[in-house]
């Protein structure tokens, strides 16, 4: 990647860390990438990931126990230089972005002394010195919805990586694997493994994809396999793609209902424009899903008895999307302002995980889904008087487990930057 892009990145961070600098009345603020953590009474560690927040500032892979420190004209990468023979000692990674930085190696904390009284922490650390502050981290986490051209780019790459390892799940379970074998081709095809992954890999064929967050793998595959529903990204310096595909292998009903939410997706997708209310957009996705559900005989009431009966909210249980960046649920995606007020999910969509008004520049995810969840479909016949559902038909839906089309897209002024179809396009 050109350095110009890393260094613009560092400057559009730099001048949000000097605003809130000032802000707080600080000289300094210390960013911890975390600690390696271990399994209850066991030498075996977590697979580590860095506290985000830290990750934002570095173009590779921020290994455990760093801490970056933030002054009005300087950022200083501090780095564990620990004598270790049990384990692989991280070398400084070579790069122009070094120019940008000073790099002080460390084997103590003797190096948190030097820091000015008024300094403030982020991150999970302790430091004896200095104190954590929670304002001052949800003031950051505001702006972090809104992506530089590199944290754009560092999304476009984990997207195009990620879509390799669609394809290649797609052939695997059309080839006959489990779920378990098209999991380890997505990782072959994407080169990760499963700890590297930005979340654990989404696998269900039939009734697991009706499992939202579907993530044992079955290393035995059906009889009669008729859906995959993979959900799986990968990633780039930190930043996620979140991608999801579903897979059908007859020109059936069921197909037809697939195609019919992939066009749903691409239309609220179109609308991903700045200016534009989340929720308002969650709303147009629910209309949109109950004249999908009408078409297909699945529900037979008009658009407003739906809607009024909440029909469409037991098929898509969950959100349009979310906030996409470092962490694939990204932060912020409800707070309104710096200070960290919050616009809550609806009452009748309280998974909705974004509520802001989407500005230029954030990565959001546009993630319709149909499931067909035999403790909701319970719960609708129980609880819904006259809920004009076709009881037959959606039985013999119900093995096809559900259908979600989740891609990752850039907000523009006028126009949606779809990183997941451009990299779909460009195979
Ligand atoms: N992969 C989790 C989600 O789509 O939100
Ligand atoms: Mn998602
Ligand atoms: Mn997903």
């Amino acid at each position: 990647m050109q350095n110009t892009l890393y260094i613009t990145h560092l400057n559009v961070l730099l001048q949000r860390y000097r605003e809130a600098l000032i802000h707080f009345k600080l000289d300094a603020i210390v960013i911890s990438s975390g600690s390696v953590s271990y399994y209850y009474h066991d030498d075996n560690s977590h697979p580590f990931k860095p506290y985000a927040g830290a990750q934002q500032w570095l173009p590779f892979d921020l290994p455990s126990d760093c801490f970056i420190v933030i002054k009005h004209d300087k950022t200083e990468l501090i780095w564990p230089a620990k004598q270790d023979f049990w384990h692989q000692i991280n070398a400084i990674p070579e790069g122009d972005w070094q120019k940008a930085w000073r790099l002080t190696p460390v084997n103590n904390d003797k190096w948190c002394q030097a820091l000015p009284s008024r300094c403030a922490l982020i991150g999970p650390a302790t430091l004896s010195n200095v104190a954590f502050s929670d304002a001052l981290e949800t003031w950051l986490n505001y702006d972090r919805a809104i992506k530089t051209e590199y944290e754009i780019e560092c999304i476009s790459r984990a997207s195009k990586v990620g879509v390799k390892g669609h394809v290649a799940a797609q052939n695997a379970f059309l080839s006959g694997a489990s779920e378990f074998e098209i999991h380890c081709a997505y990782l072959s095809a994407t080169l990760q493994d499963s700890a590297y992954t930005p979340y654990p890999n989404i696998v269900g064929i039939n009734e697991h994809a009706a499992t939202l967050h579907y993530e044992h793998k079955d290393r035995n595959r059906p009889f009669r396999p008729l859906t995959l529903l993979v959900d799986a990204g990968a990633s780039e310096f930190g930043y996620a793609s979140d991608i999801t595909r579903t897979t059908t292998v007859l020109d059936d009903d069921f197909t037809a209902l697939k195609n019919d939410i992939d066009r749903l997706q691409q239309t609220i997708a179109s609308k991903a424009v700045a200016g534009k209310s989340f929720i308002d957009l969650h709303n147009e996705m629910l209309l949109g899903t109950t004249t999908v559900l009408r078409q297909h005989d699945i529900c037979r009431l008009s658009t407003e008895e739906q809607i009024d009966k909440r029909i469409p909210h037991h098929f898509i249980p969950h959100g349009l999307g979310h906030l996409l960046g470092l962490q694939v649920h990204d932060v912020g995606g409800r707070q309104t302002d710096r200070d960290g007020s919050v616009l809550p999910a609806p009452t009748d969509s309280p998974f909705l995980r974004l509520t802001r008004t989407l500005q230029e520049n954030m990565v959001i995810t546009i993630e319709p889904g149909l499931y067909f969840i035999p403790m909701l479909l319970d719960q609708l016949k129980a609880n819904t008087a006259n809920h004009g559902c076709n009881v037959n038909k959606i039985e013999q839906l119900i093995p096809y487990g559900g259908i979600r089309i989740e891609d990752n897209v850039v907000v523009g002024v006028e126009n949606v930057n779809n990183l997941t179809r451009h990299a779909f396009a460009e195979l």
